[in-house]
């Protein structure tokens, strides 16, 4: 069976992007592949956390995918700090990237610029994510738009370790939903949906109340046409708002271009906050029975055991292929 591996970053509120771009993929790939979904931590602390928020965030991302419907039975829902191996084999893959390499990734460009005191992990990073990938042999990894560059450099650096060493990693390949892998901005089709964006009217929030989603969704922006037409070339906004109701409905574009064929804007932006709420109610609901139940700390050991016998498998293999001495 082919494998799956993916997480969230616990550094920030959820927001409707990540939902699209990330966790609704999740639940729809859990029955395809055998499948591990991680809390990257060690990923958060590449810039300060406030400790406590991020003990917090980190237990609401598990509960987030446990909401959403991962099923904990079928996927390993886990921390990435409980399961050691991803810190050595983080180490290992340093020391295959080069340093032209990750001074070309533009989001490490992004997160730094204008910054002082950045810290050296931010910028080693994908190599952190690299070990992530390989220590899985995942075969595949959903993520979004914004991740794509990381996942090309993790193919690079497996393809440099099999060749160095001696076959050891898969070469994964991404997967990037055709809709709602780049959820755009309420108030600004041009710049991604992201909690950064100090407009608080240009995202919605997992935990978003049904009142804020409606009052958010009636202010975003479209424009002066009046028909619902998916057309991302002239009519952004409202092709942006078209693939946020097709993520919320699993319907086509073009199906919901159908249904509001000859309608205004109005009708559609009210319909549209219907179904994202119709969504998100339940999951909130699911998300805050769980999120400081022991039923998660469960899942999370579980989760933890199942990762690290798969992970601590090819981080004995890798190593041996490197040299190291290692005992029985
Ligand atoms: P982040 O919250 O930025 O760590 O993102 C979590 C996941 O959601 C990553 O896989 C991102 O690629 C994805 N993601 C974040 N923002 C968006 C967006 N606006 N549209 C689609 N996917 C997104
Ligand atoms: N870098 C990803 C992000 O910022 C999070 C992440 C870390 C990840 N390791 C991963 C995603 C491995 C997929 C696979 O969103």
């Amino acid at each position: 069976m082919q494998r799956i591996l993916s997480g969230i970053k616990p550094s920030g509120d959820l927001n409707i992007g990540g939902y699209g771009g990330a966790l609704s993929q999740f639940v729809k790939y859990q029955h395809e592949y055998e499948s591990f979904f991680f809390v990257p931590d060690l990923h958060a602390v590449t810039v300060y956390q406030d400790p406590a928020e991020l003990h917090q965030r980190s237990r609401e991302i598990a509960a987030y995918y446990i909401a959403a419907g991962i099923d904990p039975q079928k996927s390993a829902i886990f921390l990435q700090s409980q399961v050691s191996a991803h810190a050595q084999m983080g180490w290992l893959m340093e020391t295959q990237v080069h340093f032209g390499e990750l001074n070309r990734m533009t989001q490490f460009k992004e997160k730094a610029e204008g910054k002082e005191g950045v810290s050296s992990a931010l910028f080693t990073y994908p190599a952190l994510m690299a070990a992530d990938i390989l220590l899985y042999q995942a075969t595949h990894v959903p993520v979004g738009d914004d991740q794509k560059q990381h996942l090309e450099m993790t193919r690079d650096l497996a393809e440099r370790f099999n060749s160095r060493y001696g076959q050891t990693f898969t070469l994964p390949e991404p997967i990037t939903p055709e809709i709602g892998s780049r959820i755009m901005s309420l108030d600004d089709p041009s710049r991604k949906m992201s909690k950064s964006n100090p407009n608080l009217n240009s995202y919605i929030l997992l935990q978003d109340s049904p009142e804020i989603i409606r009052k958010k969704l009636s202010r975003a922006v479209t424009d002066s046409e009046g028909m619902v037409r998916y057309d991302w070339e002239h009519k952004p906004a409202v092709s942006n708002l078209i693939e946020i109701y097709a993520v919320f409905t699993d319907e086509s574009t073009d199906v919901i271009e159908q249904r509001y064929a000859g309608q205004g804007y109005g009708m559609f932006k009210q319909e549209l906050a219907d179904v994202v709420i119709a969504k998100l109610e339940p999951m909130q609901q699911r998300f805050r029975e769980i999120v400081g139940s022991s039923e998660l700390d469960i899942i999370l050991r579980q989760g933890a055991e199942k990762a690290a016998a798969a992970a601590n498998n090819t981080l004995r293999k890798a190593s041996e292929a490197m040299g190291f001495v290692m005992f029985e």
